[in-house]
Order: structure tokens, then sequence, then C-alpha cells
């Protein structure tokens, strides 16, 4: 009670300040996804999210040498498909020798010890733009399972150290468990999207992958913004499943799930702060409204202080740097 208590006492000073600092950040909080594309020497500015590209194989080697050397550990890896490869089973999505599979293999030739984790739906290999295969205007449900679980398992042939599945159809988890386990790759870990919304802020990342549905909208699985107790549901289904970690998604307008989950769960929860939220600051800062390094080191503590225990972010290498 005051004046006893005078709570601006412990933040009087920046070292009085950092001793009573509850959460950090570190270089061990993050994971940065990659745009990987076809071709030679590309590196190609993604046009909805400035300063961010997509890289060909050979310029992906020297940019997870760097990542590694500045302390990033952890990679999450999506690929741009061309056209012709796209049909409505996705089924280029089990090519051993597809873009996934050989950019997996050269971050492990190059950095060994990189965690490599990969993108587990059909979207981007998809003619329709969605996360399934397409019947009469449906997504459905048990035939995805079984392309979901073969690419998961052709991503663990490849080294992935962990297979991200980010579609939301029911049960591709003990699918793609089970899967894995059949083929003796028990140590294979999956980050599950359990709980994923309907979120208009991945549009820059459909853009940057050209993924974009070309019928309807993702809301049949991605769940709806509007609940709360579902995100418990999707968590707990995913871990009885055999999740090793679960993924919330967007990343600022989830925090309540965060700090939710971080109670109700033991295991760890990732968060992933999304492209439409990345383009948000950019944007902003690059008007001058906004100081770009304050923001966004505010908002990845804010991860922290919810209860992530690792984040997937594209300020990543940014934010490490800062951090040194
Ligand atoms: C693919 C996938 C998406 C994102 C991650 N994996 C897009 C979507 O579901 O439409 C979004 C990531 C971002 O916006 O940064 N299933």
């Amino acid at each position: 009670m005051y004046p006893l208590n005078r709570n601006r006492r412990l933040r009087s000073s920046s070292a009085i300040r950092d001793l009573v600092r509850e959460n950090h950040l570190s270089n061990n909080d993050f994971i940065v996804p990659l745009f990987v594309v076809e071709g030679k020497n590309i590196k190609e500015e993604i046009s909805s999210m400035p300063d961010y590209y997509r890289l060909s194989l050979d310029l992906l080697k020297k940019e997870v040498k760097e990542l590694w050397e500045i302390g990033l550990k952890a990679v999450l890896i999506f690929v741009k498909v061309e056209d012709k490869l796209k049909d409505n089973s996705g089924k280029e999505a089990l090519n051993n020798n597809g873009l996934m599979q050989r950019a997996i293999k050269i971050i492990k030739n190059t950095v060994p010890e990189m965690a490599v984790i990969t993108d587990v739906a059909l979207d981007p290999y998809s003619s329709y733009g969605h996360d399934g295969i397409v019947e009469k205007s449906k997504v459905l449900n048990d035939p995805t399972l079984e392309i979901l679980s073969e690419m998961a398992l052709s991503h663990a042939k490849a080294g992935a150290d962990f297979v991200a599945p980010s579609d939301m159809m029911d049960g591709r988890v003990l699918k793609i468990r089970e899967t894995l386990e059949n083929n003796s790759f028990i140590d294979t870990g999956i980050i599950s999207y359990s709980v994923k919304y309907a979120s208009s802020l991945y549009g820059p990342f459909r853009k940057a992958l050209d993924s974009n549905p070309n019928f309807g909208d993702k809301k049949t699985y991605q769940m709806d913004y509007g609940n709360k107790k579902e995100a418990i549901n999707e968590a707990l289904n995913d871990i009885e499943e055999g999740a090793d970690i679960i993924m919330i998604k967007p990343g600022i307008t989830c925090l309540d799930i965060i700090s939710l989950l971080s109670q109700k769960i033991t295991i760890p929860i990732a968060c992933y702060q999304v492209s439409g939220e990345y383009s948000m600051l950019k944007i902003a800062a690059k008007k001058g409204f906004l100081d770009f390094n304050l923001v966004m080191i505010e908002q990845l503590s804010a991860f922290k202080r919810a209860g992530a225990s690792m984040i997937a972010s594209y300020h990543a290498k940014t934010a490490v740097k800062l951090l040194s």
C-alpha cells in the first residue's frame, strides 16, 4: 500500500530495471522462416514483405551459414512451387528430389547442427491453393491425411529434424506420428500448428508463395478467431496424437491464447509472428511512423511474457543482431 509500496523504486534506473526483468529475449528463442525457389543466384524481394527474400538453393546455403554464425539455430522451410507442378493432390510434395527435399539436404550438408523444420501442408503444391485435397469445392479431411503423412516422411528421409503440419486437418498429427514410427523415424519431432486461426494476416505470405486459395477461404479448417476454448481442445488433441511442440498463430492477436495454453499444457509452445504482422511494422517504420527496432523488440518480448518458448519470426535475424 502507498506510500509503503512505491512500485517506481524498481524502475528507478536501468541497472535496477535489468535486475528485476522477468523475461529476456535471446538468439535461442528464434525460428527463422525461409522461402526457397528454383534457380541459381536468385534473391528476389517479396513484394508483399519488404526486405524479405525468396532464395535459390545456392543462396540458401550462404544464408544458413550466416544465420548459424550469429547464433540462430533453427529454420522453418517453405518452398515456392512452380505452377506446372501443382495439382489437386499435391503429389509433387512427395517427390524425394523436390525443392523442399533438396533444401533440407543442402542445409544439413552445410550446417549439420542447424535444426531444420519443414512446413507440411498442401497449399503451395495445390492447384486450388488449399491445404488439402479438394472435391466438389470441399477440402477433404481423411484422404488429405494420407498425402500429408507421406510428405512428412519424405521430409524426415531428407533429414528434417522436425516437421510442422500447418494444414489444420483433423487427425494429421496421429497419422504423421504413426507413419514416422512405422518407418523408424522415431526421433523426428512434430511441431503442430494446433491453434491456427483463419487470419487475414497471412495475406503477404500467400503472395510470397503464390498460394492464395482460388476459391472460398480456409474457414472450414482454420479456427474461428472468436474462439478460445477450442484452442485448448486443439492443443490437447494434438498432444495426445504425439505432437512435441504446439504452435500458435498469428502472434500478436493471440497473446491471450499463448498465455492460456502456457498454463494448461506442459509441452513447449511456439508462436508465429506472421507475414502480415511483419509487413505492417515494416511499412509503418518505412513511413517514419514507428521506430522499427523498438517496436520489433517490444512485440517479440510480449511473446515471451505471454509464455512462448520459441518464436518463429521474419524479424529473427535483425532482432538477434540488435540484441548482440
Ligand atoms: C501454409 C501456411 C501459411 C502460413 C504458414 N504456413 C498460410 C496459410 O495457411 O494460408 C502463414 C504464415 C505467414 O503468414 O507468415 N499452410
